[in-house]
């Protein structure tokens, strides 16, 4: 049922809050801490930031921003998943602003994976809450694919 998806989703991001205050900004760089050191062939995406360690991404204008765009961006996954029709559209919205980066496909659904294993570090996850966000995944993926597809981009 969407609103225990949201519901449990939503109570796990308390452990990855946005925001201005230190401990909020730090939330975000320590997202893409995990993500470049666990993760280190999806750097390639990131122009000029191909080689950059998890202390580079520490020090980092560019991705003290962006990792609170990306939390925001997770959040409001979340806080809409419970109107589909908006957090479809929003998931629409996701894949257009990155076509640029022309990413392989499957990385949609393997995303949940790495954020799950970051919220992982932040918080105990329970298998409730982490089938919750494999539920989310599962959905996003689906309207990820099909509006790949509808845009006649490669889809998996
Ligand atoms: C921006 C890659 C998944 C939300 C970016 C950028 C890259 C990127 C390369 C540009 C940032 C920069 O170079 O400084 C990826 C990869 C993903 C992924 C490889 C999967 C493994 C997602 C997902 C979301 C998301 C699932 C949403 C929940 C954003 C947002 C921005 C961004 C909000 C800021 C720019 C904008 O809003 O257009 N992403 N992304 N990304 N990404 Fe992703």
């Amino acid at each position: 049922m969407s609103a225990e998806v949201a519901r449990l989703c939503k109570h796990s991001l308390e452990s990855a809050r946005v925001g201005t205050e230190e401990d909020k900004i730090q939330n975000g760089r320590d997202f893409y801490k995990f993500f470049f050191t666990n993760y280190p062939d999806l750097r390639v995406y990131f122009k000029g930031a191909e080689n950059f360690t998890a202390d580079d991404v520490q020090k980092s204008e560019r991705f003290e921003k962006q990792g609170q765009r990306i939390l925001l961006a997770v959040h409001v996954l979340a806080e809409t998943y419970a109107n589909q029709e908006v957090f479809k559209a929003y998931v629409r919205e996701t894949i257009n602003r990155h076509r640029q980066f022309k990413m392989d496909p499957a990385l949609w659904l393997a995303f949940f994976t790495v954020f799950v294993g970051y919220l992982g570090t932040k918080t105990t996850l329970d298998e409730a809450t982490k089938n919750a966000w494999a539920e989310m995944g599962r959905v996003f993926n689906e309207e990820a694919q099909m509006h790949l597809k509808n845009s006649g981009l490669p889809h998996v």
